[in-house]
């Protein structure tokens, strides 16, 4: 079965014999209403060109300014996340530089080549200030964060020594945990409800605790929790008003990341997806998120082997050459490893990490080149290499006349090293949309792709994969949000 949408939004169903050819159909037919309503676009938008620019002016006008404290609210308080809050207090304090960071690090580029304006992402659109972040955290185990961020074993212990008591005040709330959606750990700091709305309800409780107690004027969540079981979407996930109804009735099919999300959503909070979950990749989700003005984004954190992935695969189609198989595998031996040796678990991951080839190689498109590729992923948990991951791939490609060629790499990383930042720039940017009149109402923040391995886009809308085009996406939506002209890299004027 196909489903896609026209350039009019209306939405077409037909039945196909296989799932490829479903797809290759969903995704030709979607690419055909995005170019014919972009047309449509530009003819409106050069008719107008004159009334343009008061308009963006307004925009850039409206920003409203990042005044006051924003509190950062993280469900799961583990490696990840104890290696951002660690990160920040260490950069406020003047111990370590934000390494990989765009928001703190990253530039951008305004008007032409010649212009020299490149002003720092963080001195162009208006994001909090590291000193102003403040923290709190749900987890199923007691220990506080530096505490975690001990056993986690990413940071040196000399680092962490001088956090100490920093680290040590931020101590987990008790967590909505269900065993059945992950299997592999179990903790006692958990909290007890009649029914899965009363365990909404006591979040919603610890979040306005939360905002009172801290001070913070805006708050934003963000999922840093093991990755559960996979579940695929069901009627309880249709609407509020069903979603609501389940809660009630305690129906298996709301996993505890969905509690978080519907608890933040309706307090009108921001919510980002670390995990490959389907937490906020949701009817229901979508409909909070647009009425109560809180962004969502996700889902699963683009760090290692899929980075790689999506820098490699546009570089094949960019230069036509052919795929026919592409080996990953992993050894990790940290807790996120050892959730992800269940088997449940490990299909939501899997899931997520499968998806990125098809979509920047489009084999509908190019048959002869991506038309049978074989690609497999495998995660291995191994405890010697605590977080310290190895990711091998194995990519045989082909070149003219059909030559064939292999590609190995082994990426030695470390996996919190690579999220932390990401964590940061995703806590900054979603407290900006929601800062945004012309973002905050839109529900999915689709310019923030370029943080996740499986972006979350709106029903009948393939995701852009491509790590350039998504950052080409997220700095032009900052540009446009500023009012400067966008960067097409035509560049015919410097020829004039
Ligand atoms: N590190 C990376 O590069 C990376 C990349 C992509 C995605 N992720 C995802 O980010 C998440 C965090 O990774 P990590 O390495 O920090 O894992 P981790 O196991 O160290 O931390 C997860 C924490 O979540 C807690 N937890 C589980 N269920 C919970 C619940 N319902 N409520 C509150 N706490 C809960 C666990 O007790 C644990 O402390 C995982 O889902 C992982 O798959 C990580």
């Amino acid at each position: 079965m196909a489903d896609w949408w026209d350039a009019d939004g209306r939405r077409h169903r037909k039945q196909f014999a296989t799932a490829p050819a479903a797809r290759e159909h969903e995704h030709r037919e979607t690419a055909l209403a995005h170019a014919e309503r972009a047309s449509r676009e530009m003819k409106l938008a050069a008719r107008s060109s004159a009334g343009k620019r008061s308009r963006q002016e307004t925009t850039a006008d409206t920003i409203e300014p990042a005044k006051g404290k924003l509190g950062v609210m993280i469900p799961g308080m583990g490696a990840v996340a104890t290696t951002f809050v660690a990160g920040v207090e260490a950069i406020r304090k003047g111990l370590a530089k934000p390494i990989g960071s765009l928001t703190q690090m990253g530039t951008v580029r305004l008007g032409k080549r010649t212009d020299g304006r490149s002003p720092k992402v963080k001195e162009f659109v208006p994001l909090a200030g590291l000193e102003d972040l403040v923290f709190t955290g749900w987890d199923i185990f007691e220990d506080n964060m530096y505490e975690a961020a001990s056993n986690a074993g990413v940071l040196d212990y000399r680092l962490l020594e001088q956090l100490k008591p920093f680290l040590s005040s931020v101590k987990p709330r008790a967590a909505v945990f269900d065993h059945n959606y992950v299997k592999r750990i179990d903790g006692p700091n958990v909290k007890k409800g009649k029914t899965k709305m009363d365990l909404a309800d006591q979040l919603r409780d610890d979040i306005r605790d939360f905002r009172k107690t801290s001070g913070a004027s805006r708050l934003v969540t963000m999922w840093c929790g093991s990755t559960e079981s996979y579940i695929e979407p069901t009627e309880a996930h249709q609407s509020v008003k069903a979603f609501e109804r389940a809660l009630r009735e305690n129906d298996e099919m709301i996993a505890p990341s969905m509690i978080y999300a519907y608890a933040s959503l309706i307090e009108g909070v921001p919510f980002a997806n670390g995990a490959p979950n389907l937490t906020v990749d949701l009817p229901v989700m979508l409909e909070l998120s647009r009425k109560n003005e809180a962004p969502i984004c996700g889902k699963d954190f683009k760090t290692g082997q899929t980075l790689m992935k999506t820098v490699l695969a546009p570089a094949f189609k960019a230069r036509l050459l052919g795929l026919s198989g592409w080996y990953s595998t992993n050894i990790l031996g940290n807790r996120d490893g050892e959730v992800l040796d269940d088997p449940g678990s490990f299909k939501t991951k899997e899931e997520s990490k499968l998806g990125v080839l098809e979509h920047i190689l489009q084999p509908a498109l190019y048959p002869e080149l991506y038309g049978n590729i074989f690609h497999k992923v495998r995660i291995n948990y191994y405890p010697p290499r605590g977080d310290n991951k190895e990711g091998w791939d194995n990519i045989d490609i082909f070149g003219w006349l059909g030559y064939p060629m292999q590609i190995k790499v082994d990426f030695l990383c470390r996996d919190s090293i690579l999220a932390a930042p990401i964590v940061l720039d995703l806590v900054l940017f979603l407290d900006l949309a929601k800062r945004c009149p012309a973002l905050r109402g839109l529900g999915i923040q689709e310019w923030l792709s370029f943080y996740f391995k499986s972006p979350m886009t709106p029903p009948g809308l393939y995701p852009e994969h491509d790590l350039f085009i998504q950052l080409m996406k997220l700095k032009n939506t900052l540009r446009h949000l500023k009012g400067e002209e966008l960067i097409t890299h035509l560049g015919l004027e410097y020829y004039d």
